[in-house]
């Protein structure tokens, strides 16, 4: 039962690939940003609508970012990345957009030590040399952030997700096959992201991942 259950996930996996090497073409250069922001470089994430915007800087190992996603104002985004040994949700330094009822945006910086985790603020294990900033609008979060890299390195294993708030808490997101997809290794420098046999066994690692937690 467990292998055929596995099968099922790499084959929507694979799916989701082919889907993201055909949108990854699309221009993403037209996107607009506040406050005469601009990035030299983009990518379309392969699932929950997302979309990163960078500029490397070589001569710091420092990467402007801005993340964007779509979600409804009671919920929350998150992009960040994994320190640890494997990409996925425990080990991530992640920067979580969310907003209050009266449409005020705050940004949890939190390092997730498990995938149950404290979500306690200002813990990363990266160095944020500017921001984060993050803003609501036209029903999608932007979150932006000068990050260094770490270990000096330009690949880099980057998560992000989407999820609820329970009562302006921010709550645990989906198990949907989309929100169990969203990390792959990204190469600031190139923009190269991660083939599919990789992003296969990446996706496989997640969801047992999680099953254990
Ligand atoms: C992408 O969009 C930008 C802004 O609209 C435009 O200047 C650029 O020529 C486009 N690039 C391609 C390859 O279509
Ligand atoms: C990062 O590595 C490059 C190439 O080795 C080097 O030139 C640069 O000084 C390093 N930057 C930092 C911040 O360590
Ligand atoms: C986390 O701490 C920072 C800096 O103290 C603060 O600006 C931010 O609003 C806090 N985030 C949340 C969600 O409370
Ligand atoms: C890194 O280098 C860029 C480009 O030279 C510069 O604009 C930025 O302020 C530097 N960041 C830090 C933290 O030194």
């Amino acid at each position: 039962m467990a292998g055929r259950n596995h099968s099922a996930w790499l084959l929507i996996a694979t799916t989701l690939l082919f889907a993201a090497t055909a949108t990854a073409q699309q221009n993403c250069s037209s996107a607009k940003f506040t406050s005469g922001r601009s990035f030299q470089s983009c990518t379309t994430l392969p699932v929950l609508g997302a979309s990163l915007y960078w500029t490397y800087h070589a001569s710091n190992a420092t990467a402007d970012v801005a993340f964007r996603a779509p979600q409804s104002a009671d919920g929350w985004v998150a992009w960040g990345i994994n320190t640890g040994r494997f990409a996925g949700m425990a080990g991530s330094s992640v920067f979580v957009a969310s907003q209050d009822g009266n449409g005020a945006v705050s940004v949890l910086t939190t390092y997730l030590e498990s995938t149950a985790p404290s979500l306690t603020n200002n813990t990363l294990k990266l160095a944020v040399p500017a921001g984060p900033a993050a803003e609501y609008a036209g029903g999608a979060y932007t979150i932006y952030v000068t990050v260094a890299l770490p270990g000096n390195s330009t690949v880099q294993n980057t998560v992000w997700q989407a999820g609820p708030l329970s009562k302006g808490q921010i709550a645990p997101h989906p198990t949907s096959a989309a929100n169990l997809l969203s990390a792959q290794k990204l190469d600031f420098l190139s923009g190269g992201r991660s083939t599919g046999a990789t992003k296969s066994k990446l996706s496989r690692r997640n969801l047992r991942g999680f099953h254990q937690g």
